[in-house]
Protein backbone atom coordinates (compact mmCIF):
# COMPACT_ATOMS: atom_id res chain seq x y z
CA UNK A 1 0.00 0.00 0.00
CA UNK A 2 1.61 3.49 -1.52
CA UNK A 3 -0.47 5.68 1.02
CA UNK A 4 1.73 6.45 3.59
CA UNK A 5 -1.11 7.83 6.68
CA UNK A 6 -0.91 10.73 8.04
CA UNK A 7 -0.64 9.72 11.57
CA UNK A 8 1.95 7.57 10.57
CA UNK A 9 4.16 10.37 9.32
CA UNK A 10 3.44 12.58 12.14
CA UNK A 11 5.24 10.14 14.55
CA UNK A 12 8.11 9.70 12.70
CA UNK A 13 8.63 13.58 12.76
CA UNK A 14 8.29 13.75 16.14
CA UNK A 15 10.48 11.44 17.00
CA UNK A 16 13.25 11.99 14.97
CA UNK A 17 16.20 12.45 16.92
CA UNK A 18 17.61 15.86 16.66
CA UNK A 19 21.63 15.78 17.11
CA UNK A 20 21.93 12.04 17.00
CA UNK A 21 20.67 11.23 20.39
CA UNK A 22 18.40 8.65 20.63
CA UNK A 23 14.68 10.08 22.09
CA UNK A 24 13.01 8.06 24.60
CA UNK A 25 9.04 7.30 24.39
CA UNK A 26 7.57 6.67 28.02
CA UNK A 27 4.19 4.43 26.99
CA UNK A 28 2.08 3.94 29.86
CA UNK A 29 -1.07 1.65 30.54
CA UNK A 30 -2.98 3.04 33.36
CA UNK A 31 -6.21 2.30 35.36
CA UNK A 32 -6.47 4.23 38.37
CA UNK A 33 -3.54 7.15 37.22
CA UNK A 34 -0.56 5.68 39.03
CA UNK A 35 0.69 4.30 36.08
CA UNK A 36 0.54 7.66 34.27
CA UNK A 37 2.07 9.52 37.63
CA UNK A 38 4.97 7.54 37.34
CA UNK A 39 5.41 8.23 33.66
CA UNK A 40 4.82 11.79 34.11
CA UNK A 41 7.77 11.79 36.49
CA UNK A 42 9.99 9.50 34.27
CA UNK A 43 9.47 12.49 31.45
CA UNK A 44 10.13 14.57 33.80
CA UNK A 45 13.28 13.24 35.00
CA UNK A 46 14.65 12.44 31.42
CA UNK A 47 14.34 15.99 30.15
CA UNK A 48 16.18 16.98 33.48
CA UNK A 49 19.11 14.25 32.19
CA UNK A 50 19.01 15.97 29.02
CA UNK A 51 17.13 13.23 27.02
CA UNK A 52 14.41 13.99 24.56
CA UNK A 53 10.97 12.19 25.94
CA UNK A 54 7.46 11.80 25.02
CA UNK A 55 5.13 10.43 27.12
CA UNK A 56 2.19 8.11 25.01
CA UNK A 57 -1.06 6.74 26.59
CA UNK A 58 -1.25 2.95 25.65
CA UNK A 59 -4.71 3.51 24.74
CA UNK A 60 -4.68 5.56 21.73
CA UNK A 61 -1.11 4.14 20.42
CA UNK A 62 -0.87 2.06 17.22
CA UNK A 63 1.34 -0.96 17.94
CA UNK A 64 2.98 -0.43 14.63
CA UNK A 65 4.49 3.11 16.14
CA UNK A 66 6.82 0.91 17.73
CA UNK A 67 9.27 -0.04 14.67
CA UNK A 68 10.00 3.45 14.65
CA UNK A 69 10.97 4.40 18.24
CA UNK A 70 14.12 4.82 19.46
CA UNK A 71 14.29 4.00 22.93
CA UNK A 72 10.97 2.61 24.86
CA UNK A 73 9.81 2.87 29.07
CA UNK A 74 6.68 0.81 29.48
CA UNK A 75 4.98 1.76 32.76
CA UNK A 76 2.52 -0.55 33.20
CA UNK A 77 0.02 -1.64 36.17
CA UNK A 78 -1.69 -4.73 36.40
CA UNK A 79 -5.48 -5.31 37.43
CA UNK A 80 -7.23 -7.81 38.57
CA UNK A 81 -6.52 -11.63 37.76
CA UNK A 82 -3.39 -10.17 36.55
CA UNK A 83 -5.12 -8.69 33.38
CA UNK A 84 -3.68 -5.50 31.46
CA UNK A 85 -5.67 -2.19 32.17
CA UNK A 86 -8.38 -1.83 29.39
CA UNK A 87 -6.41 0.83 28.05
CA UNK A 88 -3.86 -0.93 27.16
CA UNK A 89 -5.24 -4.48 26.47
CA UNK A 90 -5.90 -3.51 22.13
CA UNK A 91 -1.83 -2.99 22.52
CA UNK A 92 -0.81 -5.92 24.90
CA UNK A 93 -3.16 -8.49 22.21
CA UNK A 94 -0.90 -6.74 19.24
CA UNK A 95 2.41 -7.38 20.77
CA UNK A 96 1.50 -11.34 22.19
CA UNK A 97 0.25 -11.80 18.85
CA UNK A 98 1.71 -13.74 15.51
CA UNK A 99 2.03 -10.05 13.87
CA UNK A 100 3.60 -8.32 16.68
CA UNK A 101 5.42 -5.52 15.56
CA UNK A 102 9.80 -6.01 14.98
CA UNK A 103 11.38 -4.15 17.75
CA UNK A 104 15.00 -5.54 17.00
CA UNK A 105 17.66 -4.02 19.13
CA UNK A 106 16.13 -0.84 20.39
CA UNK A 107 16.79 -0.70 24.58
CA UNK A 108 13.54 -0.68 26.02
CA UNK A 109 12.61 -1.17 30.23
CA UNK A 110 9.67 -2.01 32.29
CA UNK A 111 8.41 -0.35 35.24
CA UNK A 112 5.80 -2.61 36.71
CA UNK A 113 3.17 -1.78 38.80
CA UNK A 114 1.01 -4.19 41.05
CA UNK A 115 -0.44 -5.63 44.16
CA UNK A 116 1.79 -8.24 45.89
CA UNK A 117 -1.11 -10.04 47.71
CA UNK A 118 -2.44 -10.55 44.40
CA UNK A 119 -1.09 -14.03 42.68
CA UNK A 120 -0.24 -12.46 39.31
CA UNK A 121 1.78 -10.01 40.68
CA UNK A 122 3.10 -7.13 38.05
CA UNK A 123 1.84 -9.80 35.54
CA UNK A 124 1.26 -7.43 33.03
CA UNK A 125 4.88 -5.92 33.29
CA UNK A 126 6.29 -9.24 32.91
CA UNK A 127 4.35 -9.86 30.13
CA UNK A 128 5.79 -7.04 28.23
CA UNK A 129 9.09 -7.56 29.22
CA UNK A 130 8.57 -10.89 27.31
CA UNK A 131 6.83 -9.55 23.90
CA UNK A 132 9.67 -6.73 23.51
CA UNK A 133 11.88 -9.26 24.22
CA UNK A 134 10.87 -11.63 21.80
CA UNK A 135 10.68 -8.91 19.23
CA UNK A 136 14.55 -8.49 19.43
CA UNK A 137 14.37 -5.71 21.60
CA UNK A 138 17.30 -4.88 24.38
CA UNK A 139 16.25 -5.26 27.73
CA UNK A 140 18.64 -2.02 30.15
CA UNK A 141 17.49 -4.15 33.20
CA UNK A 142 15.27 -6.08 34.29
CA UNK A 143 11.37 -5.49 35.40
CA UNK A 144 11.43 -3.13 38.07
CA UNK A 145 7.86 -4.37 39.70
CA UNK A 146 5.98 -2.37 42.31
CA UNK A 147 4.35 -3.00 44.85
CA UNK A 148 1.19 -1.00 46.45
CA UNK A 149 3.77 0.90 48.89
CA UNK A 150 6.02 2.53 46.30
CA UNK A 151 6.17 5.82 46.12
CA UNK A 152 8.96 5.61 48.55
CA UNK A 153 11.05 3.73 46.04
CA UNK A 154 10.27 6.31 42.87
CA UNK A 155 13.10 8.73 44.22
CA UNK A 156 16.00 5.97 43.81
CA UNK A 157 14.40 3.94 41.19
CA UNK A 158 13.03 6.67 38.28
CA UNK A 159 16.53 8.31 37.90
CA UNK A 160 18.50 5.20 37.55
CA UNK A 161 15.61 3.66 34.71
CA UNK A 162 16.43 7.13 32.95
CA UNK A 163 19.77 7.29 33.50
CA UNK A 164 20.15 2.94 31.90
CA UNK A 165 18.48 5.04 28.82
CA UNK A 166 21.23 7.88 28.96
CA UNK A 167 24.09 5.16 29.31
CA UNK A 168 22.74 3.02 26.23
CA UNK A 169 22.79 6.36 23.92
CA UNK A 170 25.87 7.61 24.91
CA UNK A 171 27.37 4.24 23.87
CA UNK A 172 26.08 4.78 20.85
CA UNK A 173 26.04 8.27 19.85
CA UNK A 174 28.75 9.52 23.07
CA UNK A 175 26.19 11.70 24.12
CA UNK A 176 27.53 13.95 27.12
CA UNK A 177 25.92 12.82 30.55
CA UNK A 178 25.11 14.10 33.60
CA UNK A 179 26.14 12.74 37.04
CA UNK A 180 24.65 13.15 40.42
CA UNK A 181 21.13 13.17 39.41
CA UNK A 182 18.80 14.70 42.66
CA UNK A 183 16.28 12.54 44.12
CA UNK A 184 12.63 13.38 42.76
CA UNK A 185 9.99 14.90 45.26
CA UNK A 186 7.00 13.28 44.76
CA UNK A 187 3.90 14.88 45.07
CA UNK A 188 0.22 14.06 46.29
CA UNK A 189 1.30 12.73 49.17
CA UNK A 190 -0.73 11.69 51.85
CA UNK A 191 -2.96 14.31 54.77
CA UNK A 192 -3.95 13.87 57.99
CA UNK A 193 -8.18 15.02 57.68
CA UNK A 194 -10.29 15.47 60.70
CA UNK A 195 -12.88 12.90 61.11
CA UNK A 196 -16.54 14.50 60.92
CA UNK A 197 -19.08 11.88 61.40
CA UNK A 198 -18.88 8.04 61.80
CA UNK A 199 -22.32 5.99 61.57
CA UNK A 200 -23.06 2.62 60.84
CA UNK A 201 -25.90 2.13 58.00
CA UNK A 202 -26.60 -1.24 59.01
CA UNK A 203 -30.24 -1.96 61.13
CA UNK A 204 -29.51 -4.30 64.99
CA UNK A 205 -29.15 -7.11 64.19
CA UNK A 206 -27.91 -7.26 60.40
CA UNK A 207 -25.08 -9.88 59.99
CA UNK A 208 -23.30 -6.80 57.94
CA UNK A 209 -21.67 -4.07 59.32
CA UNK A 210 -21.28 -0.95 57.04
CA UNK A 211 -19.70 2.27 58.25
CA UNK A 212 -20.12 5.60 56.74
CA UNK A 213 -17.27 8.16 57.54
CA UNK A 214 -17.23 12.15 56.66
CA UNK A 215 -13.77 13.33 56.70
CA UNK A 216 -12.91 17.08 56.00
CA UNK A 217 -11.41 18.11 53.39
CA UNK A 218 -10.79 21.92 53.85
CA UNK A 219 -7.27 23.20 53.46
CA UNK A 220 -6.30 19.70 52.66
CA UNK A 221 -5.64 20.07 49.21
CA UNK A 222 -7.76 16.94 48.87
CA UNK A 223 -9.57 17.21 45.38
CA UNK A 224 -11.48 14.38 43.91
CA UNK A 225 -14.59 13.66 41.65
CA UNK A 226 -17.22 11.09 42.00
CA UNK A 227 -15.74 7.93 40.51
CA UNK A 228 -12.27 8.65 42.63
CA UNK A 229 -11.59 6.83 45.77
CA UNK A 230 -10.09 7.15 49.18
CA UNK A 231 -6.70 6.16 50.48
CA UNK A 232 -6.85 5.13 54.42
CA UNK A 233 -3.61 4.50 55.98
CA UNK A 234 -4.76 2.28 58.82
CA UNK A 235 -2.60 1.42 61.43
CA UNK A 236 -2.95 -2.47 63.28
CA UNK A 237 -4.79 -3.62 65.95
CA UNK A 238 -2.98 -3.10 69.45
CA UNK A 239 -3.71 -6.76 70.39
CA UNK A 240 -2.17 -7.96 67.38
CA UNK A 241 1.02 -6.41 67.68
CA UNK A 242 1.04 -7.22 71.20
CA UNK A 243 0.64 -10.83 70.36
CA UNK A 244 3.30 -10.60 68.20
CA UNK A 245 5.86 -8.96 70.58
CA UNK A 246 5.15 -11.82 72.53
CA UNK A 247 5.36 -14.15 70.75
CA UNK A 248 9.00 -13.16 69.68
CA UNK A 249 9.54 -11.82 73.26
CA UNK A 250 10.79 -8.34 71.93
CA UNK A 251 10.32 -5.58 73.35
CA UNK A 252 8.17 -2.98 72.78
CA UNK A 253 10.82 -0.30 73.41
CA UNK A 254 13.28 -1.24 71.37
CA UNK A 255 14.53 1.48 68.36
CA UNK A 256 14.37 0.59 65.44
CA UNK A 257 14.55 2.25 62.17
CA UNK A 258 11.99 2.65 59.71
CA UNK A 259 12.87 5.11 56.55
CA UNK A 260 15.38 7.66 57.97
CA UNK A 261 13.68 7.66 61.00
CA UNK A 262 14.25 5.81 64.61
CA UNK A 263 10.77 4.78 66.60
CA UNK A 264 9.94 1.82 68.97
CA UNK A 265 9.49 -1.21 67.56
CA UNK A 266 5.69 -1.11 69.04
CA UNK A 267 5.33 1.89 66.83
CA UNK A 268 7.00 0.74 63.91
CA UNK A 269 4.68 -2.92 63.95
CA UNK A 270 2.03 -0.91 64.83
CA UNK A 271 1.77 1.84 62.01
CA UNK A 272 4.28 0.96 59.72
CA UNK A 273 3.94 -3.42 58.45
CA UNK A 274 1.07 -5.24 57.06
CA UNK A 275 0.42 -7.63 59.87
CA UNK A 276 -3.10 -9.27 58.91
CA UNK A 277 -2.09 -10.62 55.70
CA UNK A 278 1.17 -12.73 54.79
CA UNK A 279 1.88 -12.44 50.80
CA UNK A 280 3.65 -15.43 49.47
CA UNK A 281 7.03 -13.21 49.30
CA UNK A 282 6.63 -12.60 53.19
CA UNK A 283 6.57 -16.24 53.30
CA UNK A 284 9.43 -16.72 51.21
CA UNK A 285 11.39 -14.17 53.66
CA UNK A 286 9.72 -16.09 56.29
CA UNK A 287 11.36 -19.46 55.42
CA UNK A 288 14.55 -18.07 54.94
CA UNK A 289 14.77 -16.93 58.32
CA UNK A 290 13.22 -19.80 59.60
CA UNK A 291 16.18 -21.46 58.11
CA UNK A 292 14.62 -25.23 57.77
CA UNK A 293 13.07 -26.24 54.91
CA UNK A 294 9.50 -27.45 56.97
CA UNK A 295 7.43 -23.69 55.00
CA UNK A 296 9.01 -25.37 51.92
CA UNK A 297 7.15 -28.19 51.20
CA UNK A 298 4.31 -25.45 51.29
CA UNK A 299 5.98 -22.93 48.80
CA UNK A 300 6.25 -25.17 45.94
CA UNK A 301 2.62 -26.19 46.05
CA UNK A 302 0.72 -23.27 44.74
CA UNK A 303 -3.24 -24.55 46.12
CA UNK A 304 -1.70 -25.69 49.40
CA UNK A 305 -0.01 -22.22 49.28
CA UNK A 306 -3.07 -20.41 48.84
CA UNK A 307 -5.14 -22.00 51.14
CA UNK A 308 -2.52 -21.74 53.98
CA UNK A 309 -2.03 -17.82 52.85
CA UNK A 310 -5.98 -17.46 53.31
CA UNK A 311 -7.50 -15.61 56.91
CA UNK A 312 -2.94 -16.06 58.17
CA UNK A 313 -1.67 -13.41 59.71
CA UNK A 314 1.82 -12.68 60.73
CA UNK A 315 1.06 -13.73 64.40
CA UNK A 316 -0.11 -17.67 62.91
CA UNK A 317 3.45 -17.60 61.19
CA UNK A 318 5.65 -16.76 63.94
CA UNK A 319 2.92 -19.59 66.28
CA UNK A 320 3.20 -22.37 63.64
CA UNK A 321 6.54 -21.90 62.91
CA UNK A 322 8.30 -20.28 66.02
CA UNK A 323 11.67 -18.90 64.99
CA UNK A 324 14.27 -16.64 67.44
CA UNK A 325 14.46 -13.22 65.58
CA UNK A 326 15.83 -9.69 66.27
CA UNK A 327 13.35 -6.84 65.61
CA UNK A 328 15.21 -6.10 62.14
CA UNK A 329 15.18 -8.88 61.28
CA UNK A 330 11.24 -9.47 62.15
CA UNK A 331 10.68 -5.96 60.52
CA UNK A 332 12.98 -7.08 57.07
CA UNK A 333 10.67 -9.76 56.75
CA UNK A 334 7.14 -8.20 56.49
CA UNK A 335 5.76 -6.01 53.95
CA UNK A 336 5.06 -2.22 54.31
CA UNK A 337 0.81 -1.26 55.25
CA UNK A 338 -0.10 0.02 51.90
CA UNK A 339 -3.20 2.11 52.50
CA UNK A 340 -6.49 0.96 51.41
CA UNK A 341 -8.85 2.49 48.86
CA UNK A 342 -12.49 3.16 49.08
CA UNK A 343 -14.70 4.62 46.58
CA UNK A 344 -15.80 7.60 47.57
CA UNK A 345 -19.11 7.86 48.46
CA UNK A 346 -19.87 11.55 48.03
CA UNK A 347 -19.62 14.35 45.29
CA UNK A 348 -17.67 17.52 46.37
CA UNK A 349 -20.41 19.70 44.29
CA UNK A 350 -22.82 18.24 46.90
CA UNK A 351 -21.01 17.79 49.95
CA UNK A 352 -18.17 21.33 49.87
CA UNK A 353 -15.12 20.55 52.01
CA UNK A 354 -15.68 17.17 52.80
CA UNK A 355 -15.04 13.34 51.22
CA UNK A 356 -17.73 10.64 52.49
CA UNK A 357 -16.52 6.70 52.42
CA UNK A 358 -18.76 3.85 52.76
CA UNK A 359 -16.53 0.78 54.41
CA UNK A 360 -17.85 -2.56 55.30
CA UNK A 361 -16.15 -3.95 58.26
CA UNK A 362 -14.36 -7.65 57.77
CA UNK A 363 -14.14 -9.57 60.66
CA UNK A 364 -14.22 -13.22 61.23
CA UNK A 365 -12.86 -16.32 63.46
CA UNK A 366 -9.79 -18.70 62.56
CA UNK A 367 -8.50 -20.78 65.33
CA UNK A 368 -10.30 -19.41 68.25
CA UNK A 369 -9.12 -15.62 67.44
CA UNK A 370 -11.35 -12.99 66.26
CA UNK A 371 -9.61 -11.44 63.05
CA UNK A 372 -10.06 -8.53 61.26
CA UNK A 373 -9.57 -6.28 58.12
CA UNK A 374 -6.61 -3.88 58.81
CA UNK A 375 -8.03 -0.65 57.67
CA UNK A 376 -12.25 -1.25 58.52
CA UNK A 377 -11.83 -2.63 61.11
CA UNK A 378 -9.58 0.38 62.32
CA UNK A 379 -12.14 2.38 60.89
CA UNK A 380 -14.86 0.49 62.95
CA UNK A 381 -13.24 0.48 66.13
CA UNK A 382 -10.37 2.46 66.00
CA UNK A 383 -11.30 5.64 64.42
CA UNK A 384 -12.97 8.19 66.53
CA UNK A 385 -14.94 10.88 65.99
CA UNK A 386 -12.65 13.67 67.06
CA UNK A 387 -9.47 11.60 65.43
CA UNK A 388 -7.60 12.87 62.46
CA UNK A 389 -6.96 10.04 59.80
CA UNK A 390 -4.19 9.73 57.16
CA UNK A 391 -5.79 10.12 53.40
CA UNK A 392 -4.82 10.54 50.13
CA UNK A 393 -6.95 10.81 46.78
CA UNK A 394 -6.52 7.92 44.72
CA UNK A 395 -8.32 9.08 40.64
CA UNK A 396 -9.85 6.57 38.85
CA UNK A 397 -10.93 7.54 35.20
CA UNK A 398 -12.42 4.61 34.78
CA UNK A 399 -14.90 5.15 36.66
CA UNK A 400 -16.92 8.46 35.89
CA UNK A 401 -20.02 9.65 34.98
CA UNK A 402 -20.55 10.82 31.13
CA UNK A 403 -19.44 14.23 30.77
CA UNK A 404 -23.04 15.06 29.39
CA UNK A 405 -25.43 15.44 31.97
CA UNK A 406 -28.11 14.73 29.85
CA UNK A 407 -27.32 11.04 29.01
CA UNK A 408 -28.95 8.30 30.87
CA UNK A 409 -26.76 6.29 33.60
CA UNK A 410 -27.53 2.57 34.33
CA UNK A 411 -26.15 1.89 38.26
CA UNK A 412 -25.67 -1.69 39.32
CA UNK A 413 -24.15 -2.00 43.08
CA UNK A 414 -24.22 -4.84 45.53
CA UNK A 415 -23.53 -3.99 49.21
CA UNK A 416 -20.87 -1.37 49.66
CA UNK A 417 -21.11 -0.88 45.60
CA UNK A 418 -23.24 1.68 46.29
CA UNK A 419 -21.10 4.19 47.33
CA UNK A 420 -20.04 5.54 43.70
CA UNK A 421 -23.65 6.09 43.15
CA UNK A 422 -24.42 8.53 45.89
CA UNK A 423 -21.57 10.56 44.39
CA UNK A 424 -23.03 10.10 41.21
CA UNK A 425 -26.55 10.97 42.17
CA UNK A 426 -25.32 14.05 44.32
CA UNK A 427 -23.13 15.32 41.85
CA UNK A 428 -26.35 15.21 39.21
CA UNK A 429 -28.51 16.47 41.93
CA UNK A 430 -26.02 19.92 42.38
CA UNK A 431 -25.60 20.68 39.14
CA UNK A 432 -29.39 20.13 37.93
CA UNK A 433 -28.35 17.45 35.16
CA UNK A 434 -31.42 16.16 33.44
CA UNK A 435 -30.04 12.75 32.39
CA UNK A 436 -32.21 9.97 33.45
CA UNK A 437 -30.68 7.71 36.83
CA UNK A 438 -31.64 4.30 37.16
CA UNK A 439 -30.08 2.37 40.57
CA UNK A 440 -30.32 -1.28 40.74
CA UNK A 441 -29.24 -2.07 44.35
CA UNK A 442 -28.41 -5.33 46.24
CA UNK A 443 -27.74 -6.09 49.73
CA UNK A 444 -28.66 -8.94 52.20
CA UNK A 445 -31.73 -7.69 53.85
CA UNK A 446 -34.34 -5.01 53.64
CA UNK A 447 -34.86 -4.21 57.03
CA UNK A 448 -30.76 -3.61 57.65
CA UNK A 449 -29.24 -3.82 54.53
CA UNK A 450 -30.65 -1.26 52.36
CA UNK A 451 -27.74 1.63 52.79
CA UNK A 452 -28.84 5.25 52.46
CA UNK A 453 -32.45 4.13 51.90
CA UNK A 454 -33.89 7.35 53.09
CA UNK A 455 -31.50 9.52 50.55
CA UNK A 456 -32.73 6.81 47.37
CA UNK A 457 -36.11 7.49 48.21
CA UNK A 458 -35.88 10.89 48.69
CA UNK A 459 -34.16 11.05 44.97
CA UNK A 460 -37.05 8.65 44.17
CA UNK A 461 -40.03 11.30 45.23
CA UNK A 462 -38.11 14.50 43.63
CA UNK A 463 -37.71 12.30 40.43
CA UNK A 464 -33.87 12.79 39.74
CA UNK A 465 -33.86 9.09 40.65
CA UNK A 466 -36.05 7.74 37.79
CA UNK A 467 -36.06 4.09 38.38
CA UNK A 468 -34.93 1.92 41.69
CA UNK A 469 -35.24 -1.44 41.76
CA UNK A 470 -33.38 -3.22 44.98
CA UNK A 471 -32.76 -7.09 45.43
CA UNK A 472 -32.15 -8.38 48.94
CA UNK A 473 -30.55 -11.62 48.80
CA UNK A 474 -31.35 -13.33 51.79
CA UNK A 475 -35.03 -11.99 52.48
CA UNK A 476 -36.42 -15.48 50.66
CA UNK A 477 -35.86 -18.72 50.13
CA UNK A 478 -34.44 -18.41 46.38
CA UNK A 479 -31.47 -16.10 46.57
CA UNK A 480 -32.33 -12.64 44.35
CA UNK A 481 -29.63 -10.47 43.03
CA UNK A 482 -28.95 -7.71 41.13
CA UNK A 483 -28.27 -9.26 37.63
CA UNK A 484 -32.16 -10.98 38.27
CA UNK A 485 -33.71 -7.28 38.51
CA UNK A 486 -32.10 -6.15 35.35
CA UNK A 487 -33.37 -9.55 33.52
CA UNK A 488 -36.93 -8.93 34.48
CA UNK A 489 -36.50 -5.06 33.32
CA UNK A 490 -34.48 -6.52 30.44
CA UNK A 491 -36.20 -4.62 27.95
CA UNK A 492 -36.33 -1.38 30.08
CA UNK A 493 -32.57 -1.84 30.36
CA UNK A 494 -32.26 -2.55 26.63
CA UNK A 495 -34.18 0.48 25.65
CA UNK A 496 -32.28 3.17 28.17
CA UNK A 497 -28.85 1.35 26.24
CA UNK A 498 -30.61 2.15 23.17
CA UNK A 499 -31.06 5.81 23.80
CA UNK A 500 -27.12 6.25 24.74
CA UNK A 501 -27.36 5.58 28.58
CA UNK A 502 -23.57 4.86 30.36
CA UNK A 503 -23.77 1.30 32.64
CA UNK A 504 -22.03 0.91 35.52
CA UNK A 505 -21.25 -1.78 38.01
CA UNK A 506 -20.08 -1.82 41.75
CA UNK A 507 -19.39 -4.45 44.01
CA UNK A 508 -17.20 -6.45 46.13
CA UNK A 509 -17.17 -9.58 44.44
CA UNK A 510 -15.43 -10.45 41.20
CA UNK A 511 -18.16 -13.05 41.02
CA UNK A 512 -20.58 -10.44 40.89
CA UNK A 513 -19.61 -8.54 38.15
CA UNK A 514 -19.40 -11.77 35.60
CA UNK A 515 -22.56 -12.79 36.65
CA UNK A 516 -23.68 -8.95 36.14
CA UNK A 517 -22.12 -8.79 32.43
CA UNK A 518 -23.77 -12.24 31.27
CA UNK A 519 -27.07 -11.15 32.46
CA UNK A 520 -26.11 -7.86 30.46
CA UNK A 521 -25.22 -9.89 26.98
CA UNK A 522 -28.47 -12.12 27.17
CA UNK A 523 -30.51 -8.58 27.42
CA UNK A 524 -28.63 -7.37 24.44
CA UNK A 525 -29.52 -10.69 22.63
CA UNK A 526 -32.99 -11.23 23.89
CA UNK A 527 -34.23 -7.49 23.22
CA UNK A 528 -31.33 -6.20 21.00
CA UNK A 529 -32.14 -9.51 18.71
CA UNK A 530 -28.40 -10.26 18.34
CA UNK A 531 -26.37 -13.22 18.58
CA UNK A 532 -23.82 -14.12 21.12
CA UNK A 533 -21.05 -12.96 19.25
CA UNK A 534 -22.68 -9.76 18.31
CA UNK A 535 -23.72 -9.07 22.30
CA UNK A 536 -20.43 -9.53 22.97
CA UNK A 537 -18.84 -7.18 20.08
CA UNK A 538 -21.26 -4.57 21.24
CA UNK A 539 -20.15 -4.84 24.56
CA UNK A 540 -16.96 -4.37 23.66
CA UNK A 541 -17.71 -1.08 21.81
CA UNK A 542 -19.41 0.27 24.94
CA UNK A 543 -16.30 -0.26 27.19
CA UNK A 544 -14.48 1.39 24.96
CA UNK A 545 -16.70 4.59 24.41
CA UNK A 546 -16.89 4.37 28.07
CA UNK A 547 -20.52 3.47 28.43
CA UNK A 548 -19.77 0.32 30.33
CA UNK A 549 -17.67 0.71 33.13
CA UNK A 550 -16.70 -1.50 36.42
CA UNK A 551 -15.16 -0.91 39.88
CA UNK A 552 -14.95 -4.25 41.05
CA UNK A 553 -12.51 -5.07 44.52
P1 LIG B 1 -25.50 -13.14 49.51
O1 LIG B 1 -24.47 -12.72 50.50
O2 LIG B 1 -26.82 -13.38 50.14
O3 LIG B 1 -25.09 -14.27 48.62
C1 LIG B 1 -23.94 -7.63 48.96
O4 LIG B 1 -23.01 -8.36 49.63
C2 LIG B 1 -24.99 -8.46 48.27
O5 LIG B 1 -24.46 -9.05 47.08
C3 LIG B 1 -25.52 -9.60 49.10
O6 LIG B 1 -26.91 -9.54 49.00
C4 LIG B 1 -24.95 -10.80 48.43
O7 LIG B 1 -25.78 -11.93 48.54
C5 LIG B 1 -24.97 -10.35 47.00
N1 LIG B 1 -24.23 -11.25 46.09
C6 LIG B 1 -23.40 -12.28 46.39
N2 LIG B 1 -22.94 -12.87 45.28
C7 LIG B 1 -23.46 -12.21 44.23
C8 LIG B 1 -23.36 -12.36 42.82
N3 LIG B 1 -22.60 -13.28 42.25
N4 LIG B 1 -24.07 -11.50 42.06
C9 LIG B 1 -24.85 -10.54 42.62
N5 LIG B 1 -24.99 -10.36 43.93
C10 LIG B 1 -24.29 -11.18 44.74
Amino acid sequence: DPIIEPQAVAQTEEHTAIGGQKSLTILFGSHSGNSQRVATLAHQEAERQGIKSKVKNMEDYNARFLKDEEQVLVVISTHGEGEPPLSAQELYEKLSGKNAPDFTNKPFAVIALGDSSYKHFCKTGYDFYSFLERQGGKPLRQVAALDTDFNDELGELIPSVVKLFAASQASASSAPKKENVEKIQVSNSPVEAPVLEKVQLNGRGSEKETWHLEISTDRKGLVYQPGDALEVYANNNPELVNGILNATALSATEQVSVGERKINLEEALTNYYELTIVTPQVLKKYATLLGNDSLNQLLDDADKLDEFLVGTDVLDLLQKYPVSVNAEQLLSVLRKLPPRAYSISSSPAEVGDEVHITVGAVRYEKENRERGGVCSTFIADRLGNDDTVKVKIRPNNNFRLPSDGNKPVIMVGAGTGVAPYRAFIQHRAALGDQGKNWLIFGDRHFTTDFLYQAEWLKYKRSGLLSRLDVAFSRDQEEKRYVQHRMKRHGKELYRWIAEGAHFYVCGDMKKMAGDVKSAFLDIMQIEGNMSREESENFLTKLRKEGRYQEDVY
